[in-house]
């Protein structure tokens, strides 16, 4: 695991800004939402990869919620193809601040949390997003993903539909083999929770082999 510290957190990131940015949906207010400007962005490629992702298992969590509603949050496995899970959820307000809290877990024997908690307000990283290379990660891909919700504050006062799935081409060629399991929170100023789901997901070798040669 000391080995693999580094690029499970950097991995942990990328995922974590994914799969925040997949349920903010542009608010339909009167003047047309302003795409986050990000210019160096990476380009993805298909090249293959030495491991394959699989989402195992998401469940939304902390429901039902007090402030916004929950109308679908299903996941569908679906046989030599990635897991989907569709989410619907209406926000009601206006949102100039949104909290973003990640938690994740490494499996061994049972999950144990890796040293990577995220705490962060969503519309002032939008304002100034970094470009260290977590951060290039993760906005590439957002950027790639769902561009159409990849605004400026505000949010909210819309309903947010996401169908969401992991790719390979996402992910660095050293992402660890394992089982994981990230939580993630969206609350308000209140800590009233707005969204907050798990995703279980395992990351295989395609072979051993090719990992040799690719480590
Ligand atoms: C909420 O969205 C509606 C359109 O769906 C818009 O007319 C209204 O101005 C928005 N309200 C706020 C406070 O942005
Ligand atoms: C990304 O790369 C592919 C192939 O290398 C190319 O066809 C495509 O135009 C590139 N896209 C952008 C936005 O640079
Ligand atoms: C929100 O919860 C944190 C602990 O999780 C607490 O420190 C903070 O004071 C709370 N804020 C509000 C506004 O309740």
């Amino acid at each position: 695991m000391a080995r693999y510290g580094g690029k499970v957190i950097i991995f942990a990131r990328v995922l974590s800004v994914v799969v925040l940015f997949a349920i903010n949906r542009s608010s339909s207010g009167a003047e047309p939402p302003k795409p986050v400007y990000y210019p160096n962005r990476i380009n993805f490629t298909n090249d293959p990869k030495p491991f394959a992702v699989r989402v195992t298992k998401f469940v939304c969590t902390k429901t039902p919620y007090e402030r916004t509603n929950l109308l679908l949050c299903k996941t569908v496995l679906r046989r030599n193809q990635p897991t989907v899970v569709h989410i619907k959820l209406h926000v009601p307000m206006v949102l100039n601040e949104i909290y973003f809290k990640l938690d994740t877990y490494y499996r061994y024997n049972e999950y144990r949390s890796f040293p990577v908690t995220l705490h962060t307000e969503v519309c002032a990283y939008f304002r100034n997003p970094s470009d260290d290379p977590m951060s290039r990660q993760a906005m590439s891909m957002a950027l790639e993903t769902m561009p159409q919700y990849m605004h400026y504050c505000p949010h909210g006062n819309t309903t947010y539909v996401m169908d969401y799935w992991l790719e390979e081409k996402f992910f660095p060629k050293s992402l660890p083999a394992g089982d994981f399991r990230f939580d993630v929170w969206l609350h308000d100023r209140d800590n009233q929770t707005l969204f907050s789901y798990q995703t279980f997901f395992s990351v295989r070798r395609r072979g051993v082999l090719k990992s040799l040669i690719e480590w």
